[in-house]
């Protein structure tokens, strides 16, 4: 096995807040191991147009503590095509870089792992996505923050509900996944919560309104995913508005702001584990596999796996909520 002398990281898809913290520990711990460590701007688009450029332990400093990306990212279409991978493989080639640590989400691994496969340049995936939707790993970067940045929201949005005695219905991010409304809604005291894994149709949600209401609640917090079958928060809103006209109600959609945000302390320690945990497993000759934690301990699970399928939501919570929000 050929000794592995540059590493270049690349952050890629949604941003996520903990990305800089698994971006700096990729990069130090490159250093530590006697390596040189390499940027890639902009995700795949970067490793096309050659934005590669070396860094040291110094580039990444005063970043932990910031969301976002300061290697920015992007969802790249051209990496998609066999043309566009050449390109990003000469490119790597001409700088000489043996194994690329890929920070990102589900698209991103599905192009790690064609790409390895294709070219023979080791990968390994970082899990960073708010949604925390990837399979073989409990947590992913930014999730923690995003859930909390979501429970300040929703308590802020409570004081103005009871002072009104409104329902209001608010949105948050989760596509394809309700880990976020499941985890705010109980955190917030959420009434109901709407996940996409689920539909339980909107007469149930009327009829657990018209429930609390007769037990005495004056205002109501609903939490829903966008990607929830029913339609979303508005769509929600007109339906739950034409079967319970005498309800005020509201519609607050969270958008963006949840994907930014100082990362919370989870996020950062979790991002240096898999950062350096990443680098380590390139130099023991492991590639081809994302780090993921399980049972507070790190693991490495195959990118083909961890692509393939979709963790389910942790039913238990939906029991938990229903039982703690009579
Ligand atoms: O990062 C994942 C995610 O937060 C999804 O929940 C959401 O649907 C999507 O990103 C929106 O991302 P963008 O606005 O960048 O397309």
């Amino acid at each position: 096995m050929a000794i592995m002398k540059k590493i270049g990281v690349l952050t890629s898809g949604g941003d996520s807040p903990g990305m800089n913290a698994a971006v700096r520990a990729v990069v130090r711990a490159s250093v530590y191991y006697d390596r040189k460590p390499y940027g890639i701007k902009e995700g795949y688009n970067g490793l096309i147009q050659n934005y590669i450029n070396p860094v040291n332990a110094r580039s990444v400093k005063n970043i932990i503590h910031r969301g976002g990306t300061v290697l920015k990212t992007a969802r790249s279409m051209e990496f998609k095509t066999k043309e566009g991978r050449q390109k990003a493989f000469e490119n790597l080639q001409a700088a000489g870089i043996d194994g690329l640590v890929v920070i990102g989400g589900d698209g991103s691994f599905t192009g790690a792992n064609i790409f390895e496969q294709e070219f023979g340049i080791p990968c390994v995936g970082i899990p960073g996505t708010i949604d925390n939707d990837i399979y073989g790993t409990d947590y992913t970067i930014g999730f923690d923050t995003a859930v909390n940045t979501v429970v300040d929201a929703v308590d802020m949005i409570r004081n103005t509900a009871s002072s009104h005695n409104r329902l209001f219905f608010i949105e948050v991010m989760g596509r394809d996944a309700g880990h976020i409304a499941v985890n705010a809604g109980i955190a917030g005291g959420a009434e109901d919560i709407l996940v996409p894994e689920q539909d339980l149709g909107v007469d149930r949600l009327i009829k657990s309104l018209k429930r609390s209401r007769k037990a005495g609640k004056t205002s109501s917090l609903v939490i829903v995913s966008e990607g929830d079958q029913t339609g979303g928060a508005y769509k929600l809103a007109e339906d739950v508005k034409s079967k319970l006209p005498e309800y005020e109600i509201k519609v607050s959609v969270l958008g963006h702001i949840q994907r930014g945000g100082n990362p919370t302390y989870f996020d950062r320690v979790l991002a240096s584990r898999m950062g350096v945990h990443a680098v380590e497993a390139l130099l023991a000759g492991t590639s081809n596999v994302m780090i993921g934690i399980k049972n507070q301990e790190l693991v490495q699970v195959g990118l083909d796996v961890a692509i393939k399928q979709n963790p389910d939501i942790n039913r238990n919570l939906l029991r938990i909520a229903e039982i703690v929000s009579i």
